[in-house]
């Protein structure tokens, strides 16, 4: 128990309570960080528990019985999510993704994806909204989430093969209940539906080639996720990490492929395709090949705190804002003075120093602030 390692979600002593410089100012549909970075897309955490004890996310000697998961009264009521996301949307987000924990284990969960639903961008662009999911429960949800105005979803699946599947959820949850989920969420018109595969060097890497057969022809497009040094907890190694080039080396050698345009910029993927059928896969290389120069992405913690980067160590408490019953203007002016700010590049710093990572740098759980 010696080494235990105590997770702390923000370690900072005092929250972060962002300043509200005068003059305030009414969200102009565009905002840009020191980067020129835009602000485009909103992750919002809904819950910071999971039925999932993933080896990469959530090891169970650390989020065991004992750990301290958020009180109720903690998180951000759906009133209060819709009420920052409708700023941010203001602001010129276009894109939302609920995720966790997982994020279908909050509570009428589809009350808030209607209200979500109901935003509208200034400049009449419909807001893409969409979730990431374990895909445990998603064969249950899917129609609702739909109804509820859900335009896709994203579903975690680190196996075919349920032995490995289970020693890397934890939890023995088996491969077919997933497979339904995303079966479900297809029939439901929740697609294209993304698959996005961690892999993680000795634990599931014998599966890239099966998952790949899998899904190659498939209305689904698979996603190759570089292991992550992401939080405190998961004991992260660089030889952990299969590099994206040599996951499209072992397709390719059996399954042709070509690399395809982004569908934006600062997509977290770089696209390929098979030259026989034209069906599509990804690669997310976090590590290998960061894409901090293009990252427009803002997220929301299930307390309220807003992370301008995946691996901040610190928050800046929106919810304070909220509670104190600052107006909108207020927060608005705040959020954009935030962004303005923003000079986040964790992954191209660690790139550039890698294997020199301190590891001393408390960071934020993934299943707190959401992937
Ligand atoms: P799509 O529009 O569906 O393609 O969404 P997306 O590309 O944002 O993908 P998704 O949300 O599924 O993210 C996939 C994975 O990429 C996450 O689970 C993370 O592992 C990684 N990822 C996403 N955003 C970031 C980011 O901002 N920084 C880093 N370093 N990794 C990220
Ligand atoms: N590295 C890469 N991706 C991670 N995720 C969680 N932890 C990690 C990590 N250490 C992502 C996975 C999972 C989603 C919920 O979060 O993509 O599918
Ligand atoms: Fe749960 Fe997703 Fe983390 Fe796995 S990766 S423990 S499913 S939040
Ligand atoms: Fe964005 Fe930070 Fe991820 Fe870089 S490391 S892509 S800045 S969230």
């Amino acid at each position: 128990m010696a080494n235990r390692i105590i997770p702390v979600a923000d370690l900072r002593p005092t929250p972060l309570v962002p300043d509200i410089p005068l003059p305030l100012e009414a969200p102009a549909g565009h905002l840009e960080d020191s980067l020129a970075r835009p602000l485009h897309d909103l992750r919002i955490s809904v819950t910071d528990r999971c039925n999932f004890r993933c080896v990469y996310c959530m090891p169970k000697e650390v989020f065991d019985k004992d750990y301290a998961f958020l009180p109720h009264s903690a998180l951000l009521s759906f009133e209060e999510i819709t009420r920052v996301a409708k700023i941010f949307v203001a602001h010129g987000v276009h894109k939302i993704r609920l995720t966790g924990g997982e994020p279908l284990l909050r509570k009428n969960i589809e009350n808030l994806i209607e209200m979500l639903a109901a935003l509208t961008a200034p400049d009449g662009k419909p807001i893409d909204l969409t979730l990431t999911t374990n895909g445990s429960i998603l064969a249950r949800k899917a129609r609702a989430l739909r109804q509820a105005g859900l335009r896709r979803v994203t579903v975690s699946l680190d196996a075919l093969d349920d032995t490995v599947f289970q020693r890397m959820n934890d939890v023995d949850f088996p491969v077919s209940e997933v497979l339904r989920g995303i079966e479900a969420a297809h029939d439901a018109g929740l697609g294209p539906v993304k698959i996005n595969m961690v892999v993680k060097a000795g634990m599931n890497d014998q599966e890239i080639l099966p998952m790949a057969r899998r899904f190659k022809g498939s209305p689904f497009i698979l996603r190759f996720i570089e292991y992550m040094d992401v939080g405190a907890s998961n004991g992260w190694k660089m030889d952990e990490v299969v590099p994206s080039a040599e996951v499209i080396r072992r397709i390719h050698a059996e399954m042709p492929l070509e690399e395809i345009e982004p569908n934006y910029t600062g997509e977290t993927a770089e696209r390929w395709r098979y030259t026989d059928d034209g069906s599509e896969i990804g690669v997310i290389s976090s590590v290998t090949q960061a894409f901090c120069r293009d990252c427009t992405r803002a997220r929301l913690s299930t307390e309220g705190k807003l992370y301008t980067c995946l691996f901040a160590t610190g928050g800046h408490d929106l919810r304070a804002l909220l509670r104190a019953g600052r107006s909108d203007e207020e927060l608005a002016t705040a959020i954009a003075h935030l962004w303005r700010k923003r000079a986040d590049r964790y992954s191209e710093l660690r790139t550039a120093s890698t294997p020199g990572i301190d590891p001393a740098v408390r960071k934020v759980e993934m299943s707190y602030i959401g992937g």
